[in-house]
């Protein structure tokens, strides 16, 4: 059975330490998290089955150094995929962010992410419902869902693993198929 690819981008290792939680929960079935800023477009075009990892960074921006992030990140990475075909493939977002502190742009990073996998061609799954958070706007909200599952390290993390492991029941089997 071909492997689930997990890229993430991070800041202060939040994203990281949830990509490595999806992967342990996932065992066999994925290969290790690779950040972002260490692959090539080739090596995400690997897989056919996805699972990418953000936080939302500067004024609901993806990390990069534009964005403040100590080192480059998805900003840098996502530009490649314009052109490429994703069609065929099958991938679902997570997205870190602070509801409390950046409730007016919660993790609006992960659509950028959507927008430019769409328009590749790919077949997204994962939407999360927005219940049990508590935030003013959000650009990831797509008919009244998130475009993939929430995690709020900085308010919930005790919340944490039951998303993840809620999560996983519902694209598991839509990745794995
Ligand atoms: C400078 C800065 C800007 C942030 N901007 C946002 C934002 O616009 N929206 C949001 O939901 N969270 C925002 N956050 C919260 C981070 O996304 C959150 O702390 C996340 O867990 C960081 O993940 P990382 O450790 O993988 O970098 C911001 C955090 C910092 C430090």
């Amino acid at each position: 059975m071909a492997k689930i690819g997990i890229f993430f981008g991070t800041d202060t290792g939040n994203t990281r330490r949830v990509a490595k939680l999806v992967a342990k929960k996932l065992g066999a079935a994925a290969d290790n998290p690779v950040n972002v800023n260490k692959a090539s477009v080739d090596d995400l075009l690997a897989y056919n089955a996805l699972i990418l990892g953000t936080p939302t960074l500067g004024d609901g921006e993806l990390p990069g150094l534009s964005a403040g992030a100590q080192a480059e990140s998805w900003e840098e990475f996502l530009p490649q995929l314009k052109g490429k075909d994703l069609s065929g493939k099958v991938a679902a977002l997570f997205g870190l962010g602070d509801q409390q502190g950046y409730g007016h742009e919660f993790v609006d990073a992960m659509i950028l992410i959507y927008d430019q996998l769409v328009e590749c061609g790919a077949t997204l799954v994962g939407a999360w419902p927005t219940e049990g958070y508590e935030f003013e706007a959000s650009k990831a909200v797509v008919d009244g869902q998130f475009v993939g599952l929430v995690i709020d390290q900085d308010n919930q993390s005790d919340l944490t693993e039951e998303r993840v492991d809620a999560w996983l029941e519902i694209i598991n089997p839509l990745l794995t198929d």
